[in-house]
């Protein structure tokens, strides 16, 4: 947790910004996931956290605009919750250790709304992401639950993106220790994958430990896999064989909530065969050509394609692609191979803000969403400003039935090889990535460098 005064001044700037009405932001409940008291790690919402600090569930906030007054709504715990999960500070405690004056049972939270809806405020709320908060929102507003997502505050989302995604110095130190965890996991995968015929999720259990030992947890499920190509394999039930690569893509989570999300690809035994190099080379020029290009002012959708022509003219040299490739890549013939975007922010969540909409938090007026395949996938295209936080992560991927199935169409076969490409259809793939963060004139790479280049990883490896 932060200091009061953080939270109190990020809750001005949020009135501020909104200028009337009502704020509702309602914190998460424990989610049961095979009967109701086993329940998930909590997780709480990240709004709530970003105002309120508070990581305890069954919490709401409300920021009354008008009246200037913040308020939090819980209950206390009883004596069975305390035989139960152990004591927990008074409500008013809690609401004051983060600045906040006013708080209440649940029970009053309905009432406040009555209020202002007989009032006439307006009551701002974002679209929530898990269904009971949605039929909570529901029934505090008698608002039917299939038109929740229609009364979403598109003004009060602009405000926290407003906010968020400017990351201050002291969210920088926190996303930088989660960096420096998945440093530890990454490092330790790197010398696990160096035993041939282990199980992927030997791999896999050890890095999402040693998340846990750092007081964290992993920042999303952790993809540790031979068959890259998948981009968000979750399976890690097999046994790692020399000629494989191993992708894995892990974060750290920390305790307040701040996450990282770097991705390595390493050969499995310890060395790179010539193929391997030749395809990990490509990916490595396109992230480095991407880092470096970074800074205020530069859409990060115009850094997007300078990636993917780095990886179109790797695949020309390798014979997979072939032609002008500034043309292929201008015609989409590149998403064969690199079928999803750059990156995306990084912050209190993986995919920061995500949950506020992509479009709110990747686009604007300036820059709309492509529509087309691979393109449309890419979560962040606005120019870029100092303190974003994002992520770099280019790949090329050899995906069986996409290549398949554009082959089959012979779509863009005046720049792919198509013969070329289907010695391929066993490599797997290939993806690297780092979190940066745009400085005044350029950008940096958060945290201590995980081994990145071809001699850095197979020493590591050795
Ligand atoms: N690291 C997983 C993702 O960015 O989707
Ligand atoms: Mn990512």
């Amino acid at each position: 947790m932060f200091t009061k005064d953080i939270y109190t001044n990020r809750r001005n700037q949020l009135r501020a910004d909104v200028k009337s009405g009502l704020i509702l932001l309602p914190g998460n409940k424990d989610a049961s996931y095979n009967y109701p008291k086993n329940t998930y790690r909590f997780r709480q919402d990240s709004n709530f956290l970003y105002f309120f600090g508070l990581n305890k569930p069954d919490f709401v906030g409300v920021l009354d605009v008008d009246s200037g007054e913040d308020w939090l709504f819980a209950d206390d715990f009883d004596m069975s919750a305390i035989v139960w999960m152990g004591d927990m500070p008074k409500v008013s405690e809690l609401a004051d250790s983060v600045g906040v004056k006013n708080s209440a049972p649940t029970s009053e939270l309905q009432k406040m709304i009555e209020k202002a809806i007989v009032s006439g405020q307006q009551i701002h709320f974002c679209d929530p992401y898990r269904s009971v908060t949605r039929d909570q929102i529901s029934r505090l507003l008698g608002l039917q639950y299939s038109s929740v997502k229609d009364s979403v505050s598109k003004e009060l989302i602009r405000a926290i993106v407003k906010q968020r995604e400017i990351k201050a110095d002291y969210e920088i130190v926190e996303i930088e220790k989660a960096c420096d965890v998945a440093y530890l996991m990454h490092t330790e995968a790197m010398k696990m994958a160096k035993n041939v015929g282990i199980y992927e999720y030997q791999i896999a259990g050890r890095v999402e430990g040693i998340a846990l030992e750092h007081h964290g947890t992993v920042s999303f499920p952790v993809i540790c896999s031979i068959n890259g190509q998948t981009l968000h394999n979750r399976y890690h039930g097999n046994q790692i064989t020399e000629g494989r690569m191993l992708i894995l893509d892990a974060g750290a989570e920390l305790d307040n909530g701040y996450s990282s999300d770097i991705t390595r690809t390493m050969p499995v035994g310890g060395k790179f065969n010539e193929r391997q190099k030749a395809i990990y080379e490509t990916v490595l020029d396109a992230n480095m050509k991407s880092i470096e290009m970074c800074k205020p002012g530069i859409k990060y959708r115009d850094v997007h394609f300078v990636a993917c022509l780095a990886i179109a003219e790797g695949l020309k040299k390798l014979g997979l692609m072939k032609g002008d490739m500034h043309k292929a890549v201008e015609e989409g013939a590149h998403t064969l191979f690199f079928p999803h975007g750059l990156g995306h922010m990084l912050g209190l969540d993986v995919h920061d803000m995500e949950n506020l909409g992509e479009d709110f938090v990747g686009y604007d007026d300036e820059t709309t969403r492509a529509k087309e395949f691979g393109t449309a996938y890419l979560r962040f295209g606005k120019k870029l400003k100092e303190g974003f936080v994002l992520t770099v992560e280019p790949g090329c991927y050899f995906i069986p039935q996409l290549i398949e199935q554009w082959q089959n169409e012979n779509k863009h076969a005046e720049y792919i090889n198509y013969d070329e490409v289907m010695k391929y259809l066993d490599f797997g793939g290939v993806r690297i990535e780092d979190g940066i963060l745009i400085t005044k004139d350029g950008c940096r790479v958060l945290g201590k460098p995980v081994p990145k280049t071809v001699a850095d990883i197979e020493a590591l490896m050795a």
